[in-house]
């Protein structure tokens, strides 16, 4: 089983989409979900699946950022899932997990990505942009925003949407499959890791 470790800041419908999605029920372990925020919304979704719940930061009970690396060795996590966390990951928790830590970004990397897009930023950008296609991107985490190697995408139309909310719907009806999907290839050892490009075998 592939031990997982779910980074969150927000309501948590990706992680929801994770542990609810049969085709993971035998290759998934998620032992731990993480969050800046005390009193995030997704630890609610953790809880009802009795897994263990994280905060991190400078309180007492939480856990420190720089000793989340260890954290994370300390469970055996193999990989990482940042699903909608807004926070910078430790640079040495970038080394330590090279190529183990993921993030979904609801939109068509590398464009609207970057420090500042996230949630509605994004979907607005792309509304104004006049863009007719957005999509869901799963890319690896490197030390800045949006920029690692991108693992999957999935496009969506939104030639005919009338608001940034449209896009957004659309957006996370894309996520909670790409996801699920990609971690699938990531226990199943289908993901190949090449120079430029990261590949997905069947
Ligand atoms: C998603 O749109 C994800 O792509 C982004 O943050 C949002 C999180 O949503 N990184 P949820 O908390 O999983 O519902």
């Amino acid at each position: 089983m592939l031990k997982l470790a779910v980074f969150v800041s927000g309501r948590g419908s990706n992680l929801k989409a994770i542990l609810n999605s049969p085709n993971l029920k035998e290759l998934i372990d998620v032992k731990a979900v993480i969050s800046n925020k005390i009193d995030c919304p997704a630890f609610k979704i953790a809880r009802e699946y009795s897994i263990g719940t994280y905060c991190l930061g400078k309180d007492d009970n939480c856990i420190a950022y720089n000793e989340l690396s260890n954290f994370l060795v300390s469970l055996e996590i193999d990989l990482v899932v940042l699903a909608g966390f807004l926070k910078m990951i430790p640079s040495d928790m970038v080394r330590t997990f090279k190529n183990r830590i993921i993030n979904i970004h609801p939109a068509l990397l590398p464009s609207f990505g970057g420090e500042g897009m996230y949630g509605m930023n994004v979907h607005k950008a792309v509304f104004n942009s006049s863009a007719q296609v957005s999509g869901a991107s799963v890319h690896f985490v490197d030390e800045s925003y949006d920029t690692g190697k991108i693992i999957a995408q999935k496009c969506v139309d939104i030639s005919d949407v009338e608001t940034p909310e449209e896009i957004a719907g659309r957006v996370l009806i894309v996520e909670h499959k790409l996801l699920p999907y990609v971690l699938e290839k990531f226990a199943r050892n289908k993901i190949i890791i090449g120079k430029n490009r990261i590949r997905i075998i069947n």
